[in-house]
């Protein structure tokens, strides 16, 4: 099957949840830029220390930077190879790089799948996220129970609170989605690219409402449905 597919949502919206079970059953590359940040911010590499002042405060790291990092990322993949973006771009600037260079490579992207989710839920689901420090996957203390407590079900890494799920980071984060971010939605409606998928619901019936969008895209290209 295709795919060069964008997940987009905002904070909390479930979109690194949902990656890593597309990446798994559909054979799809994991691309976060949110998790290389805090690879290289827990590294302490030079894109770490100049990321760290933007993440914690939940503020966007420059266009440069970021357009830079996720670039190298794709062209480090197979040709064939299908991939999945979660949390970039992020900006109209970062919509059009990213449109150039998969533009150079022939592999135009496929689909940008919207996942909605209302203020109050994500608020709710930033508060009582735990991340795996080690492979990033995240948890919710509400309802996912664990194999052992404070460890990682995948990986075994400790988990720990964030420091942009603060309530003060979290409330800029929103804020900074809603106007720097929210504009991608006409820009990838505009190219008949869009489809917005209901983020409310267990995780694995979000997961149906992704398989079914993106398989209905398959061959043909998308408008913008809610599914
Ligand atoms: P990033 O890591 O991308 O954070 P984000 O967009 O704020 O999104 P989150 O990771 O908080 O939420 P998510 O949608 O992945 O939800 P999750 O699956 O975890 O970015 C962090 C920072 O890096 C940015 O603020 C910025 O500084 C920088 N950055 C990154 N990309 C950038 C870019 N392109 N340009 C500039 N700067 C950039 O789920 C959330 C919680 O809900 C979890 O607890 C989960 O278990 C739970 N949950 C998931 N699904 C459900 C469900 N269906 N029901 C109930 N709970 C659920
Ligand atoms: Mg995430």
């Amino acid at each position: 099957m295709l795919a060069r597919v964008v997940l987009l949502g905002p904070p909390g919206a479930g979109k690194g949840t949902q990656a890593k079970l597309l990446a798994e059953r559909l054979d799809l590359v994991h691309l976060a830029s949110g998790d290389l940040f805090r690879s290289n911010m827990a590294q302490g590499t030079p894109l770490g220390r100049r990321a760290q002042e933007y993440v914690t405060q939940g503020l966007l790291v420059p266009d440069n930077l970021t357009i830079a990092m996720v670039l190298e990322a794709i062209s480090s993949l197979d040709q064939g190879q299908s991939f999945l973006l979660d949390g970039f771009p992020r900006t109209v600037v970062q919509a059009e790089a990213l449109d150039e260079a998969l533009g150079e490579r022939r592999q135009p992207l496929d689909l940008t799948l919207l996942l909605s989710v209302p203020r109050e839920e994500l608020v709710q689901r930033l508060g009582g996220r735990l991340t795996c420090r080690s492979c990033q996957a995240p948890y919710q203390v509400r309802s996912s129970p664990l194999r052992q407590p404070g460890l990682c079900d995948i990986c075994g890494g400790e988990l720990y609170q964030r420091e942009d799920d603060t309530p003060e980071a979290v409330s800029k984060r929103l804020e900074v989605y809603h106007t720097q971010t929210a504009p991608l939605v006409d820009y990838y409606q505009q190219q008949g690219k869009l489809v917005e998928v209901d983020g409310l619901g267990t995780v694995e019936e979000v997961h149906a409402r992704l398989s079914k969008a993106l398989e209905a895209v398959v061959g043909s290209r998308a408008g913008h449905n809610r599914i």
